[in-house]
């Protein structure tokens, strides 16, 4: 090898980088306990009748759907697809759609957005308008999400999602059950990794070999869509690669209401 070729061959070379489960699979001291617990609450969860997971395709969600799948309970399951997520995130989208068969227990269901409310949208406000204001964010949230949500949850007694309560400050006292949904649409939410670490849903990901999204290798520990999500750096939390732009406060698309203090453990 000439000296040039080695220099541009280091040049262009990438330096070793450590998988997210190199990074972050280390499981608390109770952390089978919390299993058990989680089980328990999907359990639970099933049994209040039509039931579904709302799953972004994130880590934590990979890991509720490996748990309803292995102990085959009857908790559909739906994606969300906006129409802006990143191409990785499709993939395993892809991935999960073509073991469907595998689990009749859990139909995956996927939402898109009405696409003329998309087209409008865009052609009033331009692609770009979610970094313009919050309120454009919200309207582009509203339609690409919100919407579609309604018509997920339609009938639905409960549902199942992926919120920890170290994600964020906002989300610090997320209740395993929450009633704040119930009054008003008599649905109960269900967060059965509530008191999980980020290291039990890797450690759960590494020993179960739960397929992921690869974005979660590069630094993105919270992924929505591609316009409103970058990667983090050292020291940064993990929701700062979320709407970036934005105050800490606005920082919620709207499928999750402030969470009841009147959420009690399952
Ligand atoms: S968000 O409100 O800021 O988008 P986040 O990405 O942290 O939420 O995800 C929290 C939970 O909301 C996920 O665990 C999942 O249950 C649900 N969720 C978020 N995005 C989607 C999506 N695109 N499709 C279905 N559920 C989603
Ligand atoms: Fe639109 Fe961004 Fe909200 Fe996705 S996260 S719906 S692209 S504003």
């Amino acid at each position: 090898m000439s000296e040039s070729t080695a220099v541009s061959w280091l040049a262009g070379a990438e330096a070793p980088q450590a998988s997210a489960i190199e990074l972050y699979a280390k499981p608390s001291a109770d952390f089978e306990n919390k299993l058990r617990e989680t089980v328990v609450t999907l359990l639970k969860a099933a049994a209040t009748g039509p039931v579904t997971q709302a799953s972004s395709l994130g880590a934590e969600d990979m890991v509720i759907t490996h748990l309803i799948n292995q102990h085959k309970l009857p908790i559909e399951v739906f994606v969300l697809e906006t129409g802006a997520l990143h191409p990785e995130t499709l993939a395993l989208l892809a991935q999960l759609k073509s073991q469907q068969a595998e689990h009749p227990h859990a139909p995956l269901t996927v939402y898109q957005p009405v696409q003329e409310s998309v087209v409008q949208f865009v052609a009033r406000e331009g692609k770009d308008a979610m970094y313009q204001s919050i309120a454009l964010r919200k309207a582009c949230c509203g339609i690409r999400k919100m919407e579609p949500l309604g018509r997920a949850l339609a009938g639905k007694k409960s549902w199942v999602t992926g919120l920890r309560r170290e994600q964020s400050g906002a989300r610090a006292e997320v209740p395993t059950v929450d009633r704040a949904e119930f009054e008003s649409k008599g649905l109960l939410k269900y967060n059965p990794l509530a008191d999980w670490s980020w290291g039990d849903v890797w450690h759960y990901i590494a020993t179960q070999q739960v397929a992921y999204n690869p974005l979660h290798d590069q630094f993105y520990p919270s992924i929505g869509c591609a316009p409103c999500t970058r990667a983090i750096t050292l020291g940064e939390d993990f929701r700062a690669g979320r709407w970036w732009w934005e105050d800490e406060a606005a920082k919620e698309c709207g499928l999750h209401v402030k969470n009841s203090k009147e959420g009690v453990a399952a």
